[in-house]
């Protein structure tokens, strides 16, 4: 047994996203051996936590604690669990389950992510049978099936390694997954905390040429010193789309907007190139796709779920190597309503990470 108490940011209801979270106890999953209670120290800022606590993606468990870039201290750690250890720095993404069944196509080929049996995500979730909902990382503690705890790589910061495991590998998986490496020239739209690991890692694989894209100018200075080679502010740069044609191999986008201008940025990719989705707006809506931008030049367009625990930590290992440094500005857990804010606002450069 254990006496740990559980608190956290408590989103109510759809309010909530406009620095409206409650401090308060909530009572986490209930407790098994497979399980990992973690003291958490550091917690990244998502867009994922906007859309959740704001229903955006349909409606939220609520009250829910958002919050799955979550870096701790395991203090509890079940019976069943070999590769942690109580005391050590560990790690959480944004899942927390998967069927894990070795008859499933997706757990059984480390598609852990994809799993067709039922995703149970970090916080907003509803776990099968009695076990309660998921809870994140704004907060004290969490609890989490030990298949998705992380032992963390020294020479990893915690504050620097925290967003790494859902901003980082939201990028780093879709990079790695489509040849990003050395002879490839590769697209990353929208650079915001997503994005600003889309250019980190495009370099740290090895890619020719890695090209920011985002709407204004004034990230010009910053998406270079990150080390992409080339900037393009679609909403300031004449003739963006037209100069820029059939230029790129592979483009990660990570705009959550039935807005953006999709096509353009489709009519970047040379002959056979690879257009891949992970921004998730509200509703999911993504604008029209012009056939007529699809098939003169043969391109494929797609999506891509986080990654599996193997993938974070083949991640997090080529970061400790290549001292991949994201730019991250630390943030108080006691101002979280505050940092949500920001965060909508398009101030953060490039992640906010909680303290405790
Ligand atoms: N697929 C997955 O597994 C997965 C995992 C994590 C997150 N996500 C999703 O990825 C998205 C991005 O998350 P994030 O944490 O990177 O958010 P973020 O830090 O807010 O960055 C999003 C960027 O998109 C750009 N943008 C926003 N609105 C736009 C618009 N109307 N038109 C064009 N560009 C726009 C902004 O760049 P500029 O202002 O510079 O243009 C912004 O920096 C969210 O929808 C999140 O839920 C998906
Ligand atoms: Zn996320
Ligand atoms: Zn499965």
């Amino acid at each position: 047994m254990s006496d740990t108490k559980f608190q956290g940011w408590l989103g109510k209801n759809e309010e909530s996203v406009k620095g409206k979270m409650e401090w308060g106890e909530f009572e986490p999953k209930k407790w098994t051996e497979d399980d990992v209670d973690i003291e958490i120290s550091h917690c990244g800022l998502c867009g994922s936590d906007l859309h959740m606590l704001k229903s955006g993606w349909g409606p939220t468990p609520y009250p829910c604690v958002v919050g799955h870039e979550i870096i701790g201290k395991a203090v509890r750690v079940g019976k069943n669990v070999k590769h942690i250890k109580e005391g050590t720095r560990v790690g959480v993404g944004a899942q927390a389950r998967s069927c894990l069944q070795k008859d499933c196509p997706d757990c059984s080929s480390g598609l852990e992510s994809y799993c067709g049996n039922g995703v149970v995500n970090t916080y907003g979730s509803v776990y099968p049978g009695d076990e309660g909902k998921s809870y994140g990382g704004y907060a004290t503690h969490n609890r989490t099936n030990a298949h998705f705890v992380l032992n963390i790589p020294e020479g990893l910061d915690s504050a620097d390694a925290a967003p790494m495991l859902c901003g980082g590998i939201t990028v780093y998986s879709p990079l790695k997954q489509n040849g990003c490496g050395p002879g490839k020239k590769v697209g990353i739209v929208g650079v915001g905390g997503l994005g600003h690991f889309g250019v980190l890692f495009a370099k740290a694989l090895g890619a020719d040429r890695v090209v920011g894209i985002s709407r204004k100018a004034e990230k010009r200075d910053d998406v270079l010193k990150l080390g992409a080679d080339e900037y393009i502010a679609t909403d300031e740069d004449k003739d963006w789309a037209k100069n820029n044609v059939r230029s790129l191999d592979l483009i990660v986008c990570t705009v959550s907007s039935d807005k953006m201008p999709l096509n353009d940025y489709l009519t970047m990719l040379k002959t056979k190139g690879t257009f891949i989705q992970v921004g998730a707006p509200d509703g999911g809506n993504l604008p029209p796709i012009n056939a007529f931008t699809l098939i003169p030049n043969g391109i494929k367009v797609g999506g891509s779920a986080i990654g599996s625990p193997a993938e974070i930590a083949e991640m997090l290992q080529l970061a400790a190597d290549k001292k991949v440094k994201p730019w991250i500005q630390k943030r108080s857990m006691k101002e979280a309503n505050q940092a949500v804010i920001d965060l909508d606002a398009g101030r953060a450069r490039y992640r906010y990470v909680l303290e405790n």
